[in-house]
């Protein structure tokens, strides 16, 4: 357990690194998944996997996507698999659940949202956040962020190649690091 935690402490501590300002070269993308659909016999499943987390990429381009496509989306695909998600760490509190829950206001659906809680920008305060939040953290970091990845078909941001996307900063907003 204390490896894992450990590993994923790597993982937020090197995203973090990244979100501060190294800024990942888009346009050299990841290798491409070269292997062919036929490949997609799913691999040994590192963990159960909750439904949401499974979530095969969705078919959509969300880059070409207008604002009401957007939002249709949302509303039709994303809410459902990120509640069934949320739910499964705490049913009772996230049965509720609605746009709010990563929007918090309805106006504007700017992400990401800076009413979300603001994540530290540098290496110790990520160090000390995964060691006082250890579950939340790696909720977030092992299920929430592929799942977010898989629901947009982009990317998820791969803190050992710093290559990817969607990542902590996709939501929360990340302080400056402090110097
Ligand atoms: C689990 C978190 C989550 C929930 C719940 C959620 N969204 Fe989002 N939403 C996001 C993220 C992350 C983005 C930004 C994606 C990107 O472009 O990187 C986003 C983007 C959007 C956008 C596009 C904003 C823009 O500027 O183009 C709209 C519109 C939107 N959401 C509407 C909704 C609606 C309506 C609901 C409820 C039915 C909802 N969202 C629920 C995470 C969420
Ligand atoms: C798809 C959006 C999304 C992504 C990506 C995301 N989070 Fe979150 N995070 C949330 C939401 C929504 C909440 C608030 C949940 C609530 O209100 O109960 C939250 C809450 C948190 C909290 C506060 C929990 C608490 O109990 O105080 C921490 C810490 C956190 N996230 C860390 C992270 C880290 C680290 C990453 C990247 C590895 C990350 N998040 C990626 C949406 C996201």
């Amino acid at each position: 357990m204390r490896a894992i935690v450990m590993s994923m402490l790597g993982m937020a501590v090197a995203f973090a690194a990244n979100a501060a300002g190294e800024g990942g070269a888009p346009g050299k993308a990841a290798a491409p998944a070269a292997k062919p659909a036929a490949a997609a016999a799913p691999a040994p499943a590192p963990a159960a996997p909750t439904a949401a987390a499974a979530a095969a990429p969705a078919a959509i381009d969300w880059k070409a996507m207008k604002k009401p496509e957007r939002k249709k989306y949302m509303k039709e695909v994303v809410m459902p698999k990120m509640k069934e998600l949320f739910m499964t760490v705490d049913a009772k509190k996230y049965s509720a659940a609605d746009c709010t829950l990563c929007h918090k206001s309805t106006d504007n659906f700017k992400m990401p949202n800076p009413k979300l809680p603001k994540l530290p920008g540098d290496e110790a305060g990520f160090k000390a956040l995964a060691e006082k939040k250890p579950e939340v953290v790696q909720f977030m970091a092992t299920k929430v962020k592929p799942a977010m990845a898989a629901l947009l078909n982009l990317p998820e941001y791969n803190p050992e190649t710093k290559q990817g996307v969607v990542g902590c900063p996709s939501c929360h907003t990340m302080e400056k690091p402090k110097k």
